[in-house]
């Protein structure tokens, strides 16, 4: 409900909003320039400044202190009235005035679109928008990043979702200053909030006599400084009737020319300060480098557009179509999916199938979406994804809330499946916390909720598997996920590293496709750009599901590279430690954008055992010498395991690695990669003191070993390994 808030008034004005964003920025850059070119008054009163005009400008009529600063006045030359600019130390005209064409454009633009009353509606329509859009985007991002108090930590996600909500963090304050103060300023030339005021001080003021005393001796002009200034109309000379009107930021009022005293005096009311101050907030006129701030901000908001635009058709179009989705009311099986990225709905279409195929009567949904009542049903299967730290994905919100409300006869059976991914200190929490709450509902749990990591297939047939066993029907799971289109790779060099066959490991070379040229008959897709760290998913010859690889190259290098360990059952990598050179496969790129130094000039510690270098070495090759990279390799033995080997020690040479630890596991000083890291705590303390980042890679019981050793090196330093984890300086990519 939030997201939909927050992204269909978004898409429909998206386009208005930039386009007075845009101007905005545009106008915001007069103030600047104004405050740069105005010469400054000093603590001069009005009374002197107005001395100084009149002596010097014949015909002066009227003096207005523009916001910038600029003191401009207006006076006639023979039958025609010019302004000029003054220099206040000597009161003379130094220039004339002119506002210049370009900012009345924009500013018309910005207004009301070169329309009237039409386009001063729309763009209040905008302004008001606007401050919707970003307050429920700010409640959107709080809810994705774990609470209010992580609202500046670090945002997962991929590269679009990242770009959007740490952009939309930055400037999310000036954006929601510009559009309440622009929805105000529509709100008041509409007349629909008061304008305050409501005296006329000039209606009785009358000259006590016809003599007129020296601007420079006014006892009223000498107590305002002219910082103060906003309009000095001078009395017209000879007429007996005429009266100074002076506007201040203060208030309004008329001076006696004879006595140079106050005859009426209106000091600004409430709703005139409100106006005065809501203009200089959103203008910066008078402010100058707050506008530059706001309109500086005000640049986002087209990305801020595209991004959303782009994310809102990603989520759309993956969402999956049900068939044979029974109604709430008649189902004896009830599916509900907590889902952000839609990987988990892939999951549960190929369970609601397999179910419906089984004779069961299913019914399909969101569990935001849980019913007031269930008459039929006789179990709740809950497949849900977890976010934030432990929280619910969007799907999923509103599920507990509604769960307390849901009339559900105590005693039906439910059994809860969690997706998640094993580097957040919260391993499927939400999953865990849904299965709590049913329980003290009153439903009894089938078992304890069941855990996938990064949306592993075989984890989740096992779960189906014993699902089908409780209830006594056979599940034919068709699970089959979403893939890429594939592009053939061709194999160019292999290095080969071991001497037993069965368990060797290649570091294989494969040359990327050309770019597809404009033939019809080309369906080969080039690879998309890819980065270090990315995963190859190599799709084995018959089919099947494929297989992920890090990449120890970037497109950059022109060559697609990975590792692989040929394991004595596996499918896949003996399919590929036997290829050789010339032999093709089909394979495509999976971003993994969460698993990358970070940018800036911090330390890295790489640690990675066996194939795990493979990542690892991409980003040493990639690493500017100034910033400190150390490596933690293990392996078996140096003999067949130490990939890489020439290669690091040049690296070492040129200073893009500092340093290089090796531990051997079967040789005689025997090792692992923890016993090294333990016996650097001194060093790898300093190390993180300094913002280093961690990057592990390697098998899931390394990477345990290896979070153990950081927590005892990590000791009475005030971090732990989760703490790290959830600034995004501690990532693994663990198989
Ligand atoms: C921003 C973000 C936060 C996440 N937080 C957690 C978490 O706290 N615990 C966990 O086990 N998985 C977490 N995950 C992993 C997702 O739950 C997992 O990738 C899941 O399969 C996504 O399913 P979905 O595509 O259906 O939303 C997080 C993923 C992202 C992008």
């Amino acid at each position: 409900m939030l997201r939909t808030l927050h992204s269909i008034p978004g898409l429909i004005a998206a386009l208005l909003l930039a386009l007075v964003a845009l101007t905005g920025s545009v106008l915001s850059v007069f103030p600047a320039l104004e405050a740069a070119q105005s010469r400054d008054a000093g603590m001069v009163d009005v009374a002197t400044l107005a001395g100084r005009v009149s002596a010097r400008v014949p015909g002066v009529e009227t003096l207005v202190r523009q916001p910038s600063g600029t003191i401009v006045a207006y006076h006639m030359v023979g039958q025609d009235q010019r302004a000029s600019i003054i220099d206040p130390a000597s009161g003379t005209a130094v220039a004339a005035y002119r506002s210049s064409a370009v900012q009345r454009w924009v500013k018309n633009l910005h207004r009301k679109l070169m329309l009237d009353d039409a386009g001063r509606v729309a763009v209040g329509v905008a302004a008001a928008c606007m401050l919707f859009i970003v307050i429920v985007g700010l409640l959107l991002l709080a809810r994705r990043m774990g609470g209010w108090k992580q609202l500046f930590g670090f945002v997962r996600g991929n590269t679009l979702q990242r770009l959007h909500n740490e952009t939309a963090r930055v400037v999310f304050l000036a954006l929601a200053l510009s559009a309440a103060t622009g929805a105000l300023m529509s709100l008041a030339t509409f007349g629909l909030i008061p304008e305050g005021g409501s005296e006329d001080p000039f209606l009785d003021a009358r000259p006590s006599s016809t003599a007129a005393i020296p601007l420079a001796s006014m006892p009223a002009l000498q107590a305002v400084n002219v910082s103060r200034l906003r309009q000095l109309k001078l009395a017209t000379p000879g007429d007996p009737t005429d009266v100074i009107e002076l506007e201040t930021a203060d208030g309004t009022g008329a001076i006696d020319p004879a006595t140079g005293e106050w005859l009426s005096y209106s000091a600004l009311d409430g709703w005139q300060t409100l106006q005065a101050t809501v203009r200089l907030l959103h203008t910066g006129d008078g402010l100058w480098w707050l506008g530059l701030v706001l309109g500086a901000a005000s640049l986002t908001v087209p990305l801020l557009g595209v991004t959303g635009t782009l994310l809102w058709w990603r989520r759309r179009r993956a969402l999956p179509r049900l068939s044979g989705n029974a109604s709430a009311q008649d189902a004896d099986t009830v599916l509900l999916v907590g889902s952000e990225g839609n990987a988990t709905w892939g999951f549960a279409v190929a369970l609601h199938d397999a179910l419906t195929r089984a004779g069961l009567r299913v019914h399909t949904a969101p569990m935001n979406d849980i019913a007031a009542r269930y008459r039929s049903a006789r179990r709740l299967l809950v497949l849900t994804a977890t976010y934030g730290d432990g929280e619910a994905p969007e799907s999923a919100r509103l599920f507990l809330d509604r769960l307390a409300r849901t009339a559900i006869p105590p005693g039906t059976a439910f059994g809860v499946l969690g997706f998640g991914d094993r580097q957040f200190p919260r391993f499927c929490g939400y999953a865990h916390t849904v299965h709590e709450a049913m329980s003290a509902k009153g439903l009894v749990a089938l078992r304890q909720p069941g855990e996938v990591d990064r949306q592993s297939e075989p984890e989740f047939l096992q779960w189906c598997e014993w699902l089908g066993q409780t209830l006594g029907v056979a599940l034919d799971i068709r699970y089959a996920p979403v893939l890429p289109r594939t592009t053939t790779l061709t194999l160019v060099s292999r290095t080969d590293y071991g001497t037993d066959a069965q368990t060797l490991t290649a570091v294989l070379r494969f040359a990327p496709a050309a770019p597809a040229k404009k033939s019809p008959l080309r369906r080969n897709k080039a690879l998309p750009a890819f980065e270090t760290g990315d995963l190859l998913g190599v799709v084995p010859p018959g089919g099947g599901a494929p297989r992920y690889y890090s990449l120890a190259s970037a497109a950059s290098d022109g060559v697609v590279e990975i590792c692989v360990r040929r394991h004595p059952h596996g499918i896949c990598s003996g399919y590929l430690t036997a290829l050789q050179p010339g032999a093709t496969i089909q394979a495509f790129v999976r971003p993994h954008e969460s698993f990358r130094p970070a940018p800036g000039p911090a330390p890295v510690i790489l640690v990675g055992a066996g194939t795990g270098i493979g990542p690892l070495i991409g980003f040493i090759r990639h690493n500017p010498p100034q910033r400190p990279m150390h490596l933690y390799f293990g392996a078996r033995n140096a003999e067949d395991g130490f990939l890489y080997q020439e290669e690091l020690q040049g690296l070492v040479g040129d200073r893009r690695l500092r340093s290089l630890t090796t531990a051997f596991s079967r040789s005689t000083n025997k090792a692992y990669v923890q016993d090294r890291l333990l016996a650097d705590t001194a060093r790898l303390r300093e190390l993180v003191a300094q913002g280093a980042q961690i990057l592990v890679c390697g098998g899931r019981k390394m990477a345990e070993g290896v979070a153990d050793a950081w927590e005892r090196i990590l000791a009475d330093s005030g971090l732990t390994v989760a703490r790290l984890r959830t600034a995004g300086r501690y990532v693994e990519d663990v198989y």
